[in-house]
């Protein structure tokens, strides 16, 4: 078997911001760029189709300079379709694609894609092998441990083998199975016990496999430990909620010799961005419902983020607002 594809990713990504539909849209992008210049930024899922067969190719593709390294998710199960989708991502300048076979939501997996597609590890391979003809950029994937009966370690051991055969660059395994019959996906991000050990396993008999670890981090601590047995971590929901508290990632995971950005610095560092987004007709919502997370754990961080809320829903919060509140974290020194 010849799955040494270690030397074709260019980048090994310690540690990626998770693709998270309705969450890791470009707006929250660029506020996690201000926090970590270094981490993989991923976008939401998107499914390749779509992308394809519809007119609207900016509101999937655009992203901001400032968000690379950036890798596109590509939802699908169709190798002709993703083959034009991976063309397209490599056009619009994405660093990386990733295939996701880990979706658990009814819809996608209706469309025998997302975590179904675990079940069929043939046309998991030819979806990735036609991703990887198509284009020159690093193809990832990111799957559970196992699907409903599929969830042997047998199983997951092959499946990882063959998609590698088939040229995938690096895993992103999220620890847990899923249950497609009885689980909502909410539910199958909870109700799966996490079972680290298998990934582990799953790494010491594949050394030359780039794994990444996926599930329940909720620090920067655990993600360090976790990486002296996986090549690198991904940060879901814990990143969404809590942004602030990764401001440590460049100097803690990356080495770099830097100050991390305070709520206030950060918020500053983007007026021109939210400057330029109203001045194109979009919303302050857009970018304000992630921003608020920033503010969190101080006295009326509830009361912050309620004015902030409420301006912006109104259609009333404009950039002097924001600013004078922003001081007002400043003075307190967050
Ligand atoms: C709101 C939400 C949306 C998600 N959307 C996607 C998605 O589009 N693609 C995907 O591969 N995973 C998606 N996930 C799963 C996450 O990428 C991640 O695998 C999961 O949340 C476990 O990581 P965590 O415990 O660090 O949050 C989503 C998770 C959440 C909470």
């Amino acid at each position: 078997m010849s799955f040494l594809h270690t030397n074709s990713i260019k980048n090994i990504h310690k540690l990626s911001i998770a693709p998270m539909m309705d969450c890791t849209d470009k707006h929250f992008r660029m506020i996690m760029r201000q926090i970590s210049a270094k981490a993989l930024l991923y976008t939401e899922m998107i499914v390749a189709q779509s992308l394809v067969y519809t007119n609207t190719k900016e509101k999937f593709l655009d992203f901001n300079n400032e968000e690379h390294p950036i890798s596109i998710q590509f939802g699908g199960d169709d190798p002709k379709v993703l083959r034009v989708a991976a063309q397209m991502a490599q056009d619009w300048g994405y660093d990386e694609i990733n295939f996701n076979v880990g979706c658990p939501s009814p819809r996608v997996c209706s469309g025998n894609f997302g975590a179904s597609l675990m079940k069929d590890p043939e046309k998991v391979a030819k979806c990735v092998e036609s991703l990887k003809n198509s284009c020159s950029l690093p193809i990832t994937i990111k799957h559970r441990i196992g699907v409903d009966e599929y969830d042997s370690f047998s199983n997951l051991n092959n499946f990882v083998r063959h998609i590698a055969n088939a040229g995938a660059d690096r895993f992103t395994v999220h620890a847990r199975k899923a249950i497609l019959k009885g689980l909502n996906p909410k539910q199958n991000r909870t109700i799966p016990p996490l079972k680290y050990d298998v990934v582990k396993e799953l790494k010491r008999l594949n050394p030359n496999l780039l794994i990444e670890i996926n599930g329940g981090f909720s620090n920067i601590d655990e993600s360090i430990e976790a990486l002296n047995d996986f090549d690198g971590v991904m940060i879901g929901r814990a990143a969404y909620k809590h942004p602030l508290r990764w401001s440590e990632i460049d100097q803690k995971i990356y080495g770099l010799h830097k100050k991390s950005k305070s709520a206030s610095n950060i918020i500053f560092s983007l007026i021109p961005y939210i400057e330029k987004h109203l001045s194109n007709g979009g919303k302050s919502w857009d970018i304000c419902k992630h921003l608020i997370n920033l503010v969190e754990g101080i006295p009326k961080a509830k009361i912050w983020r309620n004015h902030i809320s409420a301006k912006s829903i109104k259609k009333e919060l404009n950039i002097d607002y924001l600013l004078e509140l922003t001081y007002r974290l400043k003075e307190i020194g967050y």
